[in-house]
């Protein structure tokens, strides 16, 4: 990693029609990713992955705007996969989503499927990961989307671009880490190590030499593709001695704002400029990010560095001894930090690319989000909350996976016994949410989906519960962006709040973290046919149940309608 975006194992077939010399659109990009498995060490450890190609992180995914990209997924290793392009609106193409029994069922050992999907309005930084179990530890890679041909950044041409992709590492095996975590009720072990570009850095033991480095040239601008690949950890990003500037998240241009820190949760990505010092400064800087933790339990509470290093003077000899800056740890009301910060988030909102803020709104939905329980089996003992195993839910339904996918028993006809259509738009039995917890935190377990006509026009207010600890939530929805219109700490005063939703230039994202104790207003429009997952990031959450599924109905036009399932979807 580290070098300029350049295109890694692919192949560009051009349409008949884009050989013409203004060949902007058309384009389809070809990528195989065979999933292997092979020995990685790290902190003096060394143990298989599962990997694409044999590469940890995984293959850059570059596409621009417009772009049609195909990916072979060809699986040899005894695991099921799948995969999921996250960010990708998947407009019309919900079978290449990816999530595991909602959109597919996982490739099997020997099997194959290819994603087939077209970038539509979207430029920035997304990602790839899998989407089975705890997979995407080690099955992760960036997805650059760059500007059509002949269109420029609304900002000052980079002159380089550097992905920078935090993930979190196991020395055990992470299938193992949540397998017994949900036979015991207890919460997982907790990472050993954060990464950036998959290297630990030097303040872990015995990775000095798995450092990523930086390697910059004074009075240049770097255009740095934060990703939070990590499985359940929000970061603090930063660099010590220089200032970032936000100009992009989740694939959408921002107005422009500085900061010193950055805040990203799992399922965020965002650009940030980095501004390198107009002279040799004969000094290095450490670049770090150190978790954000609001729950209650346990947590790794280690710090990843890379090194920022400019280039050696011309005339001054490279054994010169230099200096090591370290970045100044976030402020200790993190919280308040936090809420200021995603605050200052806004859409461009240009005649170019404008903000479209759903202004009526067709559907309203309060949901709630916290940690729960389920009571341990007869027979067992459990290593959860007072005995029980640990859940997590959404207005109180934890969701089960089907053993069958969500959209195909969607498309034919097939919902009895896969799914019902009954999740609450509400919370069933309000309670003060952000108060003192009621003392029964036992959830019910289902599958259960919202309907939504084509096109509707959905609020979604996700409201933080203290059952179990509050804690702040990164939820991510397939298939759409949404508007982030307001937020708030305490409970949700439907009265009250909208009144100062900001309904000209709020952010656009797909993952948005609820603050801890408080809540959310989304808006988005319903304008893309499926079956669309919403979870939380976090993927020992996603696990426990804090999950659900939204079914979009086909429109009246042909164009509104999802096609038939390519023919190598695969089978349950
Ligand atoms: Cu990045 Cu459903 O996830």
């Amino acid at each position: 990693m580290g070098s300029p975006v350049a295109p890694a194992a692919l192949l560009f077939l051009f349409c008949a029609l884009s050989l013409l010399p203004n060949f902007a659109f058309c384009i389809t990009r070809h990528y195989t990713f065979n999933i292997v498995s092979h020995n990685v060490t790290r902190l003096c450890h060394t143990k298989s992955i599962i990997s694409v190609n044999g590469r940890f992180p995984g293959p850059r995914l570059i596409a621009r705007e417009g772009d049609r990209v195909v990916v072979k997924v060809a699986n040899h290793v005894a695991n099921n996969v799948t995969f999921h392009w996250h960010g990708v609106r998947q407009i019309s193409s919900g079978w290449a989503d990816g999530p595991v029994y909602i959109t597919q069922c996982p490739i099997q050992t020997g099997q194959t499927y290819t994603y087939n999907f077209t970038i539509t309005g979207q430029r920035g930084t997304l990602f790839w990961h899998a989407h089975i179990s705890w997979l995407r530890a080690t099955l992760y890679g960036p997805l650059i989307i760059l500007p059509k041909r002949n269109e420029s950044y609304p900002f000052k041409k980079p002159y380089k671009e550097v992905p920078i992709l935090f993930g979190e590492w196991w020395n055990a095996d992470p299938e193992a880490v949540i397998a017994q975590a949900l036979q015991t009720g207890a919460g997982p072990n907790v990472s050993d190590a954060y990464t950036i570009n998959g290297l630990p850095g030097p303040l872990y033991n015995c990775s000095s030499k798995d450092t990523f480095k930086l390697n910059v040239k004074p009075g240049k601008t770097y255009m740095l593709r934060l990703i939070n690949a990590a499985m359940n950890d929000e970061l603090f990003f930063s660099i010590a001695n220089h200032t970032l500037t936000i100009v992009e998240a989740d694939a959408v241009y921002t107005k422009p704002f500085k900061t010193r820190l950055v805040l990203i949760t799992p399922g965020q990505t965002t650009n940030v400029l980095l501004q390198t010092k107009p002279y040799y400064p004969n000094a290095n800087f450490l670049m770090t990010a150190v978790p954000y933790f609001t729950g209650l339990g346990t947590f790794d509470n280690s710090t990843v560095a890379g090194i920022l290093k400019y280039e050696h003077p011309p005339n001054q000899s490279s054994n010169t001894k230099k200096k090591l800056f370290k970045p100044t740890p976030p402020p200790v009301n993190a919280t308040a930090f936090v809420a200021n910060f995603t605050q200052k988030f806004r859409s461009l909102g240009s005649a170019k690319f404008p903000a479209n803020v759903p202004q009526k709104v067709d559907k309203r939905f309060l949901f709630t989000i916290g940690l729960g329980s389920n009571p341990c089996p007869n027979n067992t003992t459990c290593q959860g909350p007072n005995g029980s195993k640990f859940s997590a839910s959404i207005n109180n339904i934890s969701f089960v996976l089907p053993t069958t996918a969500l959209l195909q028993s969607y498309f034919f006809g097939k919902a009895s016994g896969v799914y019902t259509t009954d999740f609450p738009t509400n919370p069933l039995n309000p309670f003060n949410y952000t108060g003192t917890p009621p003392n029964n935190t036992v959830v019910s377990n289902g599958t259960r989906a919202v309907v939504l006509p084509f096109n509707a026009s959905v609020e979604l207010v996700l409201q933080d519960t203290s059952i179990l600890g509050a804690e702040s939530h990164p939820l991510h929805l397939h298939g759409f962006n949404f508007f982030i219109v307001g937020q708030g700490f305490g409970n949700y005063d439907s009265n009250n709040d909208p009144a100062n939703f900001n309904l000209v230039d709020p952010v656009e994202r797909n993952t948005v973290g609820v603050p801890s104790g408080g809540w959310v207003a989304l808006r988005f429009q319903a304008d893309n046919p499926g079956v669309w997952f919403m979870h939380c990031h976090f993927d020992v959450h996603t696990s426990w149940g804090l999950r659900m599924a939204w079914i979009v109905l086909d429109g009246s036009l042909p164009n509104q309608k999802l096609p038939p399932p390519p023919s190598d979807l695969p089978q349950c």
